[in-house]
């Protein structure tokens, strides 16, 4: 490897900040929207059972080789594969990855507009608490109109400012100060919940599992999620790892990650489901369960417009610091691939999430009857990119790390840790080459009915 081409690339300032960037990564819309709603259409405790178990068989594992490939090699995704393995055609799967990701931004940007729109409506004491019982209607209001178009506009323009403004000053001064703040807004809203009525049969929904119903669909949701959660299969962490100042502890940096990442998605449930059964609405509401059910939360509360405002605004906040993420995969690839310049290559991956953007956005509304395989532009993105692509990702990576890259790169890599490095390679081996492949085919071919 070229010491001058590593030394040029930007690098995270500190430890903290390798911390702060990948939870930044980890912890957005996946944990505080998607989660709540997967386990409320999965059946709750089941499904969440499960996607514990992912994150900790195959989350941690993947994620300890999306950050060893990014970290030895210092390169985007196409480009790491290539320094590992310059014969075979490893590097294609940074393809996978920059295709994914610019889908999962397409739909995401649009969430991320409903949280700033609300953020906004709760400001200026327009988002209707009080009335919120006659129904979803506030929802639909807000998000079948034109108004879902311009606030994705308006999210991707904040996204590509931030994006511009470079690796170290824009991606990382954003990370260190919002994670810890959305974080203590969460355990003063869960601390909130122990007051809701029926918080004792939310609380259940959430961590009982019925064990009857896992089913095929069950674990395949499960699945994505812990992927979608852990920002992984897409090369999204092995590029953040390519930043890393090289004494970063990669193993403790996976394991906080994955820790902060489960423990937000859990508190979000807890936050939720005491107020859904509460207030008598139904877990399974799929996507905008989430933006529903927090007005009613936030009408309980002495001040609720601020609350509302507040969190509403960090949950925005956080899931810029996800997006920033996504796109650095396709802007570290036009950079380093394509020899395009930071501003070009944010340009260029920002027109192309703009394109996809505007299709899941009027997929609430004017665009809602145009379908493929039954599903909305939206839906389909969200099932393409987190239950196909990700996990197909993670497999493909999990087997490079276990099978392919040189043992001697990390026999060196492991000897930093002294006696317990061997210890540590043996189990991190059984997992990347036995374990998470055979976990991945096995869910794959169950969700389609061969087992
Ligand atoms: N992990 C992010 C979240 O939970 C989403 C994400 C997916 C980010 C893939 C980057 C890559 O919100």
């Amino acid at each position: 490897m070229n010491k001058d081409e590593i030394k040029s690339r930007a690098v995270f300032a500190s430890k903290f900040a390798a911390v702060a960037t990948t939870v930044g990564s980890a912890v957005g819309l996946g944990n505080i929207w998607r989660f709540p709603y997967e386990a409320g259409v999965h059946g709750g405790g089941a499904f969440v059972l499960c996607y514990i178990a992912f994150v900790l068989l195959i989350g941690v594992p993947v994620l300890y080789s999306e950050f060893f490939i990014g970290s030895v090699t210092g390169s985007n995704v196409f480009g790491a594969y290539r320094k590992l393995a310059p014969r075979g055609h490893w590097q294609l799967t940074g393809y996978i990855g920059i295709v994914a990701s610019l889908m999962i931004l397409s739909f995401y940007s649009v969430v991320a507009g409903w949280t700033l729109e609300y953020s906004v409506e709760s400001a200026l004491g327009q988002l209707d608490f009080i009335e919120s019982e006659v129904g979803d209607g506030q929802f639909v209001t807000l998000t079948t109109e034109w108004r879902p178009v311009v606030w994705t506009v308006i999210v991707l323009a904040f996204n590509t400012f931030i994006l511009l403004r470079g690796v170290t000053k824009g991606i990382e001064r954003a990370s260190n100060i919002l994670m810890p703040a959305l974080f203590l807004l969460l355990i003063a809203f869960c601390i909130n919940s122990f007051t809701m009525p029926k918080f004792g049969e939310g609380v259940r929904f959430l961590l009982e599992p019925d064990f009857s119903a896992i089913t095929p669909g069950v674990l395949l949701g499960a699945m994505g999620q812990a992927f979608f959660s852990l920002s992984l299969g897409l090369g999204c962490m092995m590029t953040y790892a390519s930043y890393f100042k090289k004494d970063t502890n990669i193993g403790k940096t996976a394991i906080t990650t994955a820790m902060l990442d489960t423990s937000v998605a859990v508190l979000a449930g807890i936050i939720i489901f005491p107020a859904v059964f509460s207030f008598g609405l139904s877990p399974q509401a799929g996507p905008t369960l989430v933006f529903e059910v927090l007005p009613y939360i936030f009408s309980q509360l002495h001040g609720g417009m601020v609350w509302s405002t507040l969190f509403f605004l960090l949950l925005f906040l956080a899931s810029i610091t996800s997006t920033v993420s996504m796109s650095e995969i396709s802007i570290s690839f036009f950079m380093e691939e394509k020899r395009m310049s930071r501003r070009r290559a944010t340009l260029v991956s920002s027109a192309i999430a703009l394109a996809g953007g505007l299709l899941c956005a009027l997929s609430f509304g004017p665009m809602s009857e145009v379908k493929l395989a039954g599903m909305t532009a939206f839906n389909l993105f969200d099932y393409v990119s987190s239950n196909i692509c990700l996990p197909v990702g993670g497999f493909i990576c999990s087997v490079f790390a276990g099978w392919v890259v040189r043992r001697s790169y990390l026999r060196e890599h492991f000897a930093v840790y002294g006696a317990k490095g061997r210890v540590m390679m043996c189990i991190l081996m059984v997992f990347l080459r036995w374990i998470c492949p055979a976990a991945i085919v096995l869910i794959f071919l169950n969700s389609i009915g061969v087992l």
